[in-house]
């Protein structure tokens, strides 16, 4: 079973917070079952699955402050104990055992993440921090969700290639006659990986306005990214949030969150449409790669400098330890 222990620890996205409402939602991280459910106004995650006989709960609903089971009607409270088993009479003890597994969740971006280490173990990572996001110059959009046959690795490295966009987004995103990607380089700093500003001749978000745009990939967690473009002759800035969840080994969902500083009354449809456009491109090139995970050995593939991206996000894969490929990367800070 495909349940990566360094992928446990992290915040992962599995949902939009619009996405949840009043009944419990099923999801699945790591090849685990989660639910999600709604109390006063947190958000709570607990493996989807009753010990009593194995139901999931997600097929249950929330009543009084608690999660009830569909099959026999057990009541969970937030902390995942038991605190009502219909069968039995009221002052009979509910056995200590009777308890649901709790996972740390978090509503942050209108995003829920979760983490499937258990409450109270080893602390967590912060969130990745998107400032576009509460910044009162910019808009933020929640693209749709987007479910691709893929390892997760993959595709986070295909949102960080800045190479095929003339290619799979000719006429959207790259133009056909500007295929050189000049030399650049990238930095560790702040805990993450950074590229140098890349010198892109580019249309930033589909409108038809070609000009010379400056990308900026930060590889923030292991599924998580973040581009910025920048047109200095417009001072236009378009940001993402990219972040994806590894539901199985080759199943992987994208959220992203869409930022931009400019044409603020455009309708949110606009960008959201033209987000879907350009990852339904890719996923037909992502779903083909072989091999399907993503080769951390070096060697196993053919790298140009245009790849120095691609080159930070399998190395540190590798010196974090995630079980994708076969091999771990060689440790360096500055590629
Ligand atoms: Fe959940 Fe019986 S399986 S109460």
């Amino acid at each position: 079973m495909f349940k990566d222990a360094v992928l446990a620890k992290e915040w992962l996205p599995v949902a939009y917070s619009q996405d949840l409402g009043a009944d419990p939602l099923a999801v699945k991280v790591l090849e685990e079952r989660v639910v999600l459910f709604r109390v006063r106004g947190a958000i709570k995650a607990f493996k989807d699955l009753c010990i009593h006989r194995g139901a999931a709960l997600s097929l249950g609903k929330v009543k009084d402050d608690c999660i009830v089971c569909p099959y026999h009607g057990w009541e969970y409270n937030v902390d995942g104990q038991c605190k009502k088993i219909p069968q039995q009479p009221p002052n009979r003890a509910i056995p200590l055992k009777a308890k649901a597994i709790v996972y740390q969740c978090r509503e942050v971006y209108g995003m829920i993440w979760v983490r499937l280490s258990e409450q109270g173990s080893d602390a967590a990572e912060p969130l990745p921090y998107y400032e576009e996001y509460n910044h009162p110059s910019f808009k933020t959009v929640h693209a749709y969700a987007h479910t691709m046959n893929a390892a997760a690795p993959r595709v986070v490295e295909n949102f960080l290639d800045v190479s095929h966009l003339a290619f799979v987004h000719e006429g959207s995103l790259g133009h056909p006659d500007y295929t050189e990607i000049p030399d650049y380089k990238v930095n560790w700093r702040d805990n993450h990986y950074v590229s140098d500003e890349i010198e892109v001749y580019a249309d930033a978000d589909g409108t038809g306005n070609w000009s010379t745009i400056y990308y900026t990939f930060e590889i923030l967690r292991p599924t998580v990214a973040r581009l910025k473009k920048v047109n200095y002759q417009t001072n236009e800035i378009f940001s993402m949030l990219f972040a994806v969840l590894p539901q199985e080994q080759l199943k992987s969902t994208v959220f992203a969150l869409v930022s931009r500083n400019y044409e603020l009354d455009k309708p949110d449809e606009y960008f959201q449409e033209f987000q879907q456009l350009i990852i339904e491109q890719d996923t037909g090139i992502v779903e083909s790669q072989k091999p399907e995970e993503l080769p951390l050995d070096l060697q196993a593939e053919l790298h140009l400098n245009p790849d120095r991206v691609s080159i930070a996000y399998r190395k540190w894969l590798g010196e974090l330890g995630v079980e994708f490929g076969s091999d771990v990367g060689r440790k360096a800070k500055t590629i």
